[in-house]
């Protein structure tokens, strides 16, 4: 998981019409995505992300929470809170009163909940408020926080491959669809892995992304023939498809390499 990261940066692209209080939610979580990966240049030739960005919103940029490293900014994404109040506060930790270490999220003790329950996540928050929420992959979601766990938990490893991916938003789509889950929530982290190894600029790293891009197009047509089924079959209803009863979210952070960070061990 982006290990050495300084820099972060969050995208927000979301389907967004409106009503969008009664929505299920989708969210993505794309590691190490520089935010000029995305810029008006590369998005010509990214069909699936440039087709959500015309149905929402696209931000040039976030401003990272502070410090700006993927274990801290991902709990500052699902908690609304800043590192110093959920405590996430590094990658790698160490706890005095226990004597046990937070390693990247990788050794066993990284899933004390001693961790994480410094503040609700959302997918918490939503299982108190009896909606299900449903998680791909998402760091933590094995977890049990503040007592509580997600409904479903595809438990993250090193490395989720892009079929592993594929999977993921094909069923998350469908458990959206069948009304088992009100969320479903998505982690891909080969762009970050292959920036690290080869470089921004890499073709390696620019392959996963038109991996991730060809895997938002595929859910998009995916959308769009069972949409257009239930249509069929529900004339009268626009809300049954997941055309526009869906919110998507795709969140991302940067990842610039400046120097180890091991912090306390
Ligand atoms: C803390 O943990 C380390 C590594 O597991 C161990 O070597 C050390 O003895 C422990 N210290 C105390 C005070 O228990
Ligand atoms: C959080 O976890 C720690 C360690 O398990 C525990 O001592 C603490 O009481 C927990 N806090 C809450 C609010 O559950
Ligand atoms: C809904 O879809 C998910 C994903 O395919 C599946 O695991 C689940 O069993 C389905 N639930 C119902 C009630 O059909
Ligand atoms: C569609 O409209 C008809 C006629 O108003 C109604 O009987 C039917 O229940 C409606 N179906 C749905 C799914 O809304
Ligand atoms: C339309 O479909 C949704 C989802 O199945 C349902 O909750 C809603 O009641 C339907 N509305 C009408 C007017 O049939």
């Amino acid at each position: 998981m982006g290990s050495c990261m300084v820099l972060t940066v969050f995208l927000a692209l979301s389907i967004a019409a409106v009503a969008a209080a009664h929505r299920k939610l989708l969210v993505f979580l794309i590691d190490g995505f520089r935010f000029d990966y995305l810029d008006d240049k590369e998005l010509e030739s990214l069909p699936g992300f440039k087709n959500i960005v015309s149905m929402g919103v696209k931000v040039d940029y976030m401003t990272p929470d502070f410090p700006s490293l993927s274990y801290p900014n991902y709990y500052t994404l699902m908690t609304g809170r800043h590192c110093e109040v959920h405590q996430m506060i590094g990658n790698y930790m160490w706890d005095p009163t226990t004597n046990v270490s937070f390693d990247i999220g990788v050794n066993k003790e990284s899933l004390l909940p001693l961790w994480w329950n410094g503040s609700e996540p959302l997918w918490v928050t939503m299982v108190k408020e009896k909606k299900n929420v449903f998680m791909y992959y998402w760091p933590g979601c094995e977890v049990e926080i503040l007592g509580i766990r997600p409904s479903y938990c595809r438990e993250y490893f090193s490395v989720p491959t892009d079929k592993n991916f594929a999977d993921a938003i094909s069923d998350a789509l469908e458990s959206l669809r069948n009304g088992s889950t009100e969320m479903a929530a998505v982690y891909y982290e080969r762009i970050d892995v292959e920036g690290h190894h080869y470089g921004p600029a890499s073709v390696q790293r620019k392959n996963a992304l038109k991996e991730v891009d060809k895997a938002l197009s595929n859910m998009i047509e995916q959308i769009k023939v069972r949409d257009k089924i239930l249509s069929k079959s529900n004339r009268n209803n626009s809300s049954v498809g997941l055309r526009f009863s869906v919110l998507y979210f795709i969140a991302s952070r940067n990842g610039i390499y400046t120097g180890l960070d091991f912090g306390v061990r």
